[in-house]
């Protein structure tokens, strides 16, 4: 299924623990400063930032499937970074990258197969994937709950998220070409200050389409009233580390 578009101001004022939880990821990469490096997924762009302030002497692009995040990121950054809306399994690059960064967007995109396959074609042989998503087990408390509120719209959906395995997506890196593959689940709990906004725009995302505007609000309540308080989620990530052949 193609992206779709995110509410980006909500994202952005939301998204506090998705920085929190790239800071540790954007070390993994070992950057000098001057290679040229993809944000591959970059939401409104507050985790580029602080990538560009790692590049100071080399180039980097930033891309999301949803046009309402990459204006984001374009107003937050200006000319510093070249931004635009493309879908990741699509991505066609002319320049090869060194190295690739991906936080919390994976596990919005169905099939790892060709993500991985696009990923590896982007990078110069040799180039980093450095990623994180959720992984098996994500929001598990999360998913129990939706489904304990039993809504018909959310009766029946086939793979919501795609909260793969390490071992899976070990083979899956490893058949797109891709050598030196680590991957590890690491237990992330948040605790959202807010937790009605931050389920609605960062948990449920572009899957509350499922229901007419008007039940959103209703819905995400239903939910949050199976959950003990404070409000917990308990985030499973997937740590990806590879580099291309
Ligand atoms: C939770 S946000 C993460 C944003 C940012 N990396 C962060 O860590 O805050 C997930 C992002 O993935 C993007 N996304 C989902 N599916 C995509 C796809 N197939 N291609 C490109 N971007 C996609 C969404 O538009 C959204 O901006």
């Amino acid at each position: 299924m193609p992206p779709r578009e995110w509410n980006a101001a909500s994202y952005d004022r939301m998204s506090d623990p998705q920085l929190a939880m790239a800071r540790d990821v954007m070390d993994r990469l070992d950057l000098r400063g001057d290679e040229r490096v993809l944000d591959a997924g970059c939401g409104t762009g507050r985790v580029t930032e602080e990538l560009l302030a790692r590049v100071p002497n080399g180039t980097l692009i930033a891309v999301d499937g949803s046009q309402a995040m990459v204006d984001q990121t374009r107003e937050r950054l200006g000319g510093r970074v070249e931004a635009f809306a493309v879908d990741l399994v699509e991505l066609e690059v002319t320049q090869p990258f060194d190295a690739i960064l991906s936080t919390a967007t994976f596990h919005w995109i169905a099939d790892h197969e060709r993500l991985f396959a696009r990923l590896a074609a982007a990078l110069r042989p040799g180039g980093k994937l450095v990623a994180q998503c959720g992984g098996a087990g994500n929001i598990a408390n999360v998913q129990a709950a939706i489904d304990a509120v039993d809504h018909p719209a959310f009766r029946d959906w086939a793979g919501p998220w795609n909260f793969a395995t390490p071992e899976a997506t070990t083979a899956r890196l490893t058949a797109a070409g891709f050598v030196d593959v680590w991957t590890w689940l690491q237990p992330w709990p948040v605790d959202p200050p807010n937790p009605r906004e931050y389920f609605e725009t960062v948990i449920l995302g572009t899957h509350l389409e499922r229901l007419p505007p008007e039940d959103r609000g209703v819905f995400v309540e239903d939910v949050l009233a199976q959950l003990d308080e404070p409000v917990r989620a308990n985030y499973v990530r997937l740590n990806l580390l590879a580099r291309r052949t």
